[in-house]
């Protein structure tokens, strides 16, 4: 069976510099933090197009983190979606707020921007205190709104943008699946020219995974949190290091979410291949859709307003079981993102969702299918893959 992503290729370019750094930080004994992170910090935030990285221990760290360092806190609600990666709503869940999920665009498979202003204008008062709106249904405060950048391909900022500034509220970005997508945003700058900003750079602060599968891996776990807010890179560094000002003195109650120095290094190996990587990875999605467009399958659609960076390549049919099982009996592996939305998990029951409530959300986690796609995957496997479903097409 070939599997869904082979890490192997993409070591094979880089072996010998990350085996001369693993000895380099083995031989200098320091393992938590270090030089290497904070280097990684500076060159991943100029990367992105911020001023701060803070390296932590996870994706799902980094939206903890991020949560706790804007101040959203117990009986907050945030408003993000529920076809995600499950961390998404757990992190809002760890710092004692409750996620509002808003259906998506089914071509983007990201937060519709027009289901948020029908949301927050149909559904939201005002609290007379603080002028921020309140959940008509729970009574529940709502302080944010974390937009995910799902498969690589960044959610309509500028609308989300709007709303929250009308509505003063924050927005957190979820880019652990787009390390170096773009959008083109048109608020912000004087420059008629629409602009094209990274995914992470655009709301408050942008949340990243390196999951070793992630577009940017790590061989283990790690993330970081990318922010231009100078108090909030503060409190974010104090909040990842348990809230230690200095050797025995400690401000805040905070976590042990730390990067550690081997990861770090071997990021700065993949930081710069990252652009290449993700090239090849475009370049293969090409091919993808070139070799479908006449299926009966729904392809992944590019808006003019992103550029897509497939950290999955998705596509969308209606027997979409019957197609996975016959790509596995020809030998392909392929996953689903993801087939059981956040509102319909047991983990979520208390929000009182039910099936129904979210339709698009609810018929994409039916017929989305993750066919392979990672930068050293060969190009006769994706034609392969293409002809066997033309053929069960015929
Ligand atoms: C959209 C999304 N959010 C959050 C996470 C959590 O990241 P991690 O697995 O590094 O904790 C992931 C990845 O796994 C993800 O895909």
């Amino acid at each position: 069976m070939k599997p869904f992503v082979d890490l192997r290729p993409q070591f094979k370019e880089i072996e010998e510099e990350v085996m001369d750094l693993l000895a380099r930080c083995l031989q200098k004994g320091q393992f938590i933090l270090g030089e290497n992170v904070e280097y990684l910090e500076g060159e991943f935030a100029h990367y992105i197009g911020v001023q701060y990285g803070v390296g932590v221990a996870s994706g799902t760290d980094a939206l903890h983190l991020a949560l706790l360092a804007c101040g959203i806190g117990q009986g907050d609600e945030v408003i993000t979606v529920a076809n995600t990666f499950i961390a998404t709503a757990l992190a809002i869940s760890f710092v004692g707020g409750r996620p509002h999920f808003i259906d998506i665009d089914p071509e983007t498979y990201t937060m519709d921007p027009e289901k948020l202003r029908e949301f927050l204008e149909a559904d939201c008062g005002v609290d007379p205190g603080t002028g921020k709106p309140v959940d008509r249904k729970t009574g529940r405060p709502i302080k944010a709104i974390l937009p995910v950048h799902l498969y690589g391909f960044p959610a309509d900022m500028d609308p989300i943008l709007e709303l929250a500034s009308r509505y003063g509220l924050t927005v957190i970005e979820d880019a652990c699946q787009a390390h170096g997508s773009e959008y083109f945003t048109d608020l912000g700058h004087s420059n008629p020219k629409r602009k094209g900003r990274k995914a992470g750079s655009i709301g408050k602060v942008g949340c990243f995974s390196f999951y070793p599968s992630k577009n940017l891996g790590a061989y283990g776990d790690g993330g970081m949190v990318v922010t231009d807010d100078e108090d909030l890179f503060r409190r974010l560094r104090l909040l990842r290091a348990y809230g230690q000002a200095d050797k025995y003195t400690f401000i805040m109650k905070g976590l042990n979410s730390r990067l550690d120095e081997i990861q770090a290094a071997i990021l700065r190996v993949k930081l710069k291949k990252l652009d290449r990587w993700n090239r090849l990875r475009r370049e293969k999605a090409r091919l993808y859709c070139e070799a479908l467009k006449d299926s009966s399958l729904m392809l992944p659609r590019e808006r003019d307003y992103g550029k897509h960076v497939y950290h999955l390549y998705v596509v969308r049919h209606r027997k979409r079981d019957a197609l996975q099982d016959y790509l596995k009996a020809k030998g392909y592996s392929t996953l689903i993102h993801y087939p059981i939305p956040i509102h319909l998990q047991a983990a979520y029951r208390e929000l009182g969702y039910r099936e129904g409530d979210l339709p698009i959300t609810e018929r994409c986690s039916k017929e989305v299918l993750s066919l392979p796609l990672y930068p050293g995957m060969e190009d006769s496997d994706v034609g392969e893959i293409c002809e066997l479903i033309r053929a069960s097409e015929r």
